[in-house]
């Protein structure tokens, strides 16, 4: 008695591999969009929100040309959190009442700034870049003035955005 060619081990072995194949390509599919929508938060850029900062009123009253440092406090989701992350705001007001809402980071490497009243300057402690009080660069290796945060002002408040004006690409400071 002869084997009939349907029982034959390369034919069962055959369709063994091309059913392996079929169901490693479905779970594949089925594993790549499951993977990526619960990896995808550790990859998305920070959300952008905004944080109350004072009423208006009270931050009109701080001394022209002198900085007054306000921190701010922005709730972001991060991956699956929603963390707080504290900011400084050095809110300016010059000489005609305008105020402005600069960011305390160096724009050189990002250390924190410190203001000098005796001299009128903000000086970063790292490598000695030095600003005026309206932010302009006025001595050391930072190569831009400051940066200054998104705002508006909204039934008084002022609120700020974790965002810089001139620095667009920045998303989510
Ligand atoms: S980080 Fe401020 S001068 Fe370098």
């Amino acid at each position: 008695m002869t084997k009939s060619s349907e029982d034959s081990p390369s034919r069962r072995t055959f369709m063994t591999v091309v059913i392996g194949l079929i169901s490693a390509v479905i779970g594949v599919a089925v594993a790549i969009p499951i993977l990526g929508e619960i990896l995808s938060p550790l990859f998305k850029k920070r959300d952008i929100v905004w944080a109350e900062l004072g009423k208006i009123d009270d931050l009109k009253k701080i001394e022209p040309l002198t900085p007054k440092f306000v921190p701010v406090y922005f709730r972001v989701k991060e991956g699956w959190t929603i963390n707080t992350l504290p900011r400084q705001v050095v809110v300016v007001k010059d000489i005609t009442g305008k105020l402005y809402f600069f960011s305390n980071q160096c724009t050189h490497l990002g250390c924190p700034l410190h203001w000098i009243a005796a001299r009128q300057k903000f000086l970063c402690p790292c490598h000695g870049g030095m600003f005026n009080v309206l932010g302009k660069v006025v001595g050391g290796p930072p190569p831009r003035p400051l940066y200054q945060w998104v705002h508006k002002v909204n039934s008084g408040k002022v609120l700020i955005q974790n965002k810089f004006i001139d620095n667009p690409k920045d998303r989510g400071i």
